[in-house]
């Protein structure tokens, strides 16, 4: 069976994390006998919003649609496109047009990779962040009144529905369920944000009753914050809403080091539509044509990708490769981000050929 794959690669680096993520796909490709098919779009700032002043063509959904997966780089550039415009253009409409309403992103603390948290080894930090992905903060109700005069207001409306709400808590507890700790974090507010992280908490509750094994704790989205930093070892399975699970995503791939080797999944668990697979990181215009971003977040995000296609075992090969070179810690294989010298490239070549042996 073949695997459609569409990929989009945007803007900065993920023009360069790109095509290590999909060498390193062909190499498992070519061991476990899998037929992935690729299929390129320009779906990006630089791209075909500088040739038709718009994201992606109007008919996007129906190009997408019948693929068995997107391979996702990251899109943006702020300088000549307006963020919000870009990636509700793109990204967002993926996720909602999609209904790919799990955002999973595990956080794990590589071998050879030093945490800027003192005395904390691999092991310490191994947890996945379950953020809700299409509704809460970022929603499309809001607007201005009185614009540009001193009574302008500004109002963007948090929506949360008992259907969205009810059906991440139940994945994340799945998840808990599966794994030896069985622990679940609740990410919430209730104590400011007083009418729909009460609420939040009480979903929480309800659904723990389907989960007697599960223990679930809860802590406000400040403090958890200060917990991921002071001991991220309390974590197993932490499930948040959309923005909570947004900063609570690059904050705890920053405790382990670097935020260049975090993947996410954009799920649609029901397979009505293609899930879309991207690195947790943007398209890092600070360091974009410098070849040094780190590949691993793509390429890990590959092997999540597989595992989501069916090929567990392809998918935890890509996970003992990259570990096995992370663990061999050669200055001049590893990207700067991990304290080496060398390239996008040579850390991805590094990790192609460990999974082809
Ligand atoms: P960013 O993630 O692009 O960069 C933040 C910092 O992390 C930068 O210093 C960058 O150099 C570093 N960094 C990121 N990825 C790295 C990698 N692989 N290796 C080494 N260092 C890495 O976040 P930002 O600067 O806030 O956003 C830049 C642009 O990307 C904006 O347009 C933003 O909207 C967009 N963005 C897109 C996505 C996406 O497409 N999924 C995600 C986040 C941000
Ligand atoms: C992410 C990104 C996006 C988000 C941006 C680019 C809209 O930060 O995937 O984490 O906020 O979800
Ligand atoms: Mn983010």
């Amino acid at each position: 069976m073949t695997h459609r794959i569409a990929v989009i690669p945007g803007d900065g680096i993920g023009n360069e994390v790109m095509p290590e993520g999909l060498r390193v796909l062909e190499a498992v490709a070519k061991r476990f006998d899998i037929d992935l098919a690729f299929e390129h779009f320009d779906f990006a700032c630089c791209d075909y919003y500088a040739k038709h002043g718009k994201m992606m063509p109007d008919d996007w959904f129906e190009q997408l649609k019948d693929f068995d997966a997107i391979f996702y780089g990251a899109v943006g550039w702020p300088d000549t496109v307006p963020d919000h415009i870009s990636l509700w253009g793109s990204l967002l409409q993926f996720r909602r047009q999609f209904d790919q309403y799990i955002n999973l992103r595990p956080c794990k603390l590589l071998p050879g990779i030093k945490s800027p948290l003192a005395d904390r080894k691999p092991g310490d930090i191994d947890f996945y962040v379950v953020r809700e992905n299409t509704e809460g903060e970022y929603s499309s109700v809001g607007g201005k009144m009185f614009e540009g005069t001193e009574r302008e207001v500004v109002i963007q409306e948090t929506v949360m529905t008992r259907h969205g709400t009810d059906r991440v808590l139940k994945f994340a507890f799945e998840l808990a369920q599966s794994r030896p700790r069985k622990k679940l974090t609740s990410a919430t507010k209730s104590n400011g944000i007083a009418i729909t992280m009460p609420w939040w908490d009480e979903r929480v509750v309800a659904m723990s009753g389907n989960y007697p094994e599960v223990s679930v704790d809860k802590f406000h989205i400040d403090i958890l914050t200060a917990n991921f930093v002071m001991h991220p070892d309390w974590f197993d399975v932490v499930v948040a809403s959309n923005l909570f699970g947004d900063i609570l995503s690059d904050l705890g791939p920053a405790c382990t080091g670097t935020i260049g080797v975090a993947p996410s999944a954009n799920i649609n668990p029901e397979g009505t539509f293609p899930s879309l697979f991207e690195p947790v990181h943007g398209s890092a215009p600070d360091i974009a044509g410098k070849g040094i971003a780190n590949p691993i977040g793509q390429i890990w995000s590959g092997a999540m990708m597989l595992e989501h296609l069916g090929h567990k075992e392809a998918a935890d090969a890509i996970v003992t490769a990259f570990e096995a070179v992370l663990a061999e810690a050669d200055p001049a294989v590893l990207t700067p981000d991990v304290r080496g010298q060398g390239s996008t490239e040579t850390l991805g070549r590094a990790i192609a050929e460990r999974v082809a042996s």
